[in-house]
């Protein structure tokens, strides 16, 4: 058994990976197991503290799908199929999509409440797993932008999470500020990376307040999907001012009708029950035009993660 390349939620159908493998290392990495290896079912038990009985089921378990081996002392260790240890957010993400796929989708459909609080739980766990996700396309987003705006100097990177977007616009010479709310800046600041490269981190709700511009971008990758129409008019509506003459916002997300994998992901937008959806284009030339923003003819498609959209305002 391999493990496939793409080990996050949004696979292409038939490409996902093993469920099992999903809970099982999730179950895993959060009780400590990983760290604790190489061991026997009772060293490992001793070092955890875990239940011996279920310790042992999950460690069979994991072993007979490959992510564990043991040797001839019965001594489990990482095999073939364990995810590389910076893919481990990402599994992790995956299982918690998995949890709320099983338990919110049929309430919704019901228009019953949820029972989970929804939202970042593992701000940490978040963190990761996006970055990984972002790493692998922020060059390509980015070159787009600068392209579309190849006089840009400053940028606003809102909701920027893991500031892989901002550090890209730093490389390529801009000054980039990134937004984010509190809990989210707290990582961002722990983790050091973001302002020893020079970007600027600003807490705080979009909705309520954005930094002193000008900017020549606005950078909205991953966020406006997360809310309704309302809430992107006042986000849209709060930009529209510190955007600098000649400059313009970026909007990269899944496009209702337009890309492949919209529709898996719209069923995490609704099972996430925080207002959000995939949007079309239309409803986007609706709002940012409401805003004072015109936006592009031309709307982009990018490759990979689902194909996602960008579309252009100034
Ligand atoms: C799905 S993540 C996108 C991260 C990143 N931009 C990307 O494309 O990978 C959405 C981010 O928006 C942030 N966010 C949500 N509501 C916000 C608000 N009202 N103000 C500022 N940031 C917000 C979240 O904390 C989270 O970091």
């Amino acid at each position: 058994m391999t493990l496939p390349t793409d080990l996050t939620f949004l696979a292409p159908p038939g490409e996902a990976a093993d469920w099992r493998v999903v809970v099982l290392c999730d179950a895993a990495a959060a009780t400590g197991v990983f760290e604790k290896l190489p061991g026997t079912p009772d060293e490992l038990a001793d070092r955890t503290g875990l239940e011996p009985q279920a310790l042992r089921v999950v460690l069979d378990a994991l072993g007979a799908l490959g992510v564990l081996e043991s040797d001839d002392n019965g001594r489990f260790m990482l095999g073939a199929t364990a995810p590389e240890p910076a893919a481990l957010a990402t599994v992790r993400h995956h299982a918690r999509a998995l949890r709320r796929w099983a338990t919110a989708l049929e309430p919704r459909l019901r228009g019953e409440p949820t029972r989970d609080p929804a939202g970042i739980t593992d701000p940490d766990m978040f963190h990761d797993a996006l970055a990984a996700n972002a790493r692998k396309v922020a060059p390509e987003v980015v070159d787009v932008c600068l392209r579309r705006f190849p006089e840009a100097r400053r940028v606003l990177d809102l909701g920027g999470l893991h500031g892989e977007y901002s550090l890209e616009f730093t490389r390529g010479g801009l000054r980039a500020t990134m937004q984010d709310q509190p809990a989210m800046i707290e990582v961002a600041r722990r983790r050091g990376r973001l302002e020893a490269a020079g970007v600027e981190l600003y807490e705080g709700s979009f909705f309520d307040t954005v930094p002193e511009g000008p900017f020549d971008l606005a950078f909205c990758s991953g966020i406006t999907h997360t809310f309704d129409g309302e809430r992107n008019r006042t986000l849209f509506g709060n930009l529209r001012p510190v955007i600098a003459p000649g400059g313009g916002v970026a909007v990269v997300t899944f496009l209702r009708g337009r890309n492949p994998l919209t529709p898996l992901f719209a069923v995490q937008m609704l099972v996430n029950d925080n207002g959000g959806d995939t949007h079309t284009e239309a409803e986007y030339r609706a709002w940012l035009g409401e805003a004072g923003f015109t936006v592009d003819e031309r709307v982009l498609d990018l490759p990979g993660q689902g194909s996602r959209s960008v579309l252009f305002a100034v």
